[in-house]
């Protein structure tokens, strides 16, 4: 089947590349709101994009034109925390994609009891075992939608003990959900460990070549 893409609506694109990009990771996202609220929203546009400093991105979109409570929250408080669930969580994190009005807290609501953060002032959720508390680092805005690309800088990672060892992640201990097309979601599958494929260290950057303008006379 050929699609051309020109011909496609802005939602049968949606519908199509949120089914062909999975299964996608989940930033459960809890924010600061105006009235002190703890917003909560799940995100699945999402994924790292530097470890150097640790930079997180997520794409959030706009409702009837509006920025969401997320995005309003995080340009105004500057910093956020991403939450990971596991699977016992996940019901109350697709409930948290109910929208509410900015004085509700969909943590208050969800009965979900949160942690005062240690580097900024959004507090995380109890419950998840993995969040990151994150300082506001750029918004760029991609296509039509008015859809933006938040980014986010890492200051603490926190992981439930046992989950973590020399960095290393149990993914198995996690048992992480992920979003797959529509209201649908998947957990972990078979792990298949492969050998180790020697790569070129990712953080050692190539010497800048001399400035060749600078040796003019
Ligand atoms: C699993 C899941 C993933 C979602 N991913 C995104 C996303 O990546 N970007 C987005 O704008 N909305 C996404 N949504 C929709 C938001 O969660 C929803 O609009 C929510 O009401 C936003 O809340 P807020 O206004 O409190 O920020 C997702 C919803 C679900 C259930």
């Amino acid at each position: 089947m050929r699609i051309d893409a020109p011909e496609l609506t802005p939602q049968q694109t949606y519908k199509l590349l949120s089914g062909i990009v999975v299964p996608r990771p989940i930033a459960w996202i809890s924010s600061l709101g105006s009235h002190g609220k703890v917003n909560l929203a799940p995100f699945s546009c999402f994924t790292f994009v530097s470890n150097a400093p640790p930079l997180l991105g997520i794409n959030i979109g706009r409702k009837a034109g509006e920025r969401k409570d997320t995005a309003r929250n995080i340009l105004a408080q500057r910093h956020f925390v991403v939450n990971i669930a596991d699977e016992t969580l996940l019901d109350a994190l697709h409930d948290s994609a109910e929208e509410h009005p900015p004085e509700i807290s969909e943590a208050e609501l969800l009965g979900l009891d949160t942690v005062p953060g240690v580097a900024i002032d959004t507090p995380r959720l109890a419950a998840a075992p993995i969040s990151m508390e994150c300082r506001f680092h750029s918004v760029t805005p991609y296509g039509d939608t008015g859809a933006e690309f938040f980014v986010g800088e890492v200051l603490v990672f926190h992981v439930r003990d046992g989950l973590a060892r020399d960095c290393k992640i149990d993914t198995e201990a996690l048992r992480p959900v992920c979003r797959i097309g529509g209201p649908n979601y998947a957990s972990l599958g078979p792990i298949v460990s492969k050998r180790v494929i020697r790569q070129t260290p990712k953080s050692v950057m190539a010497p800048e070549p001399p400035d060749a303008s600078r040796d003019q006379p």
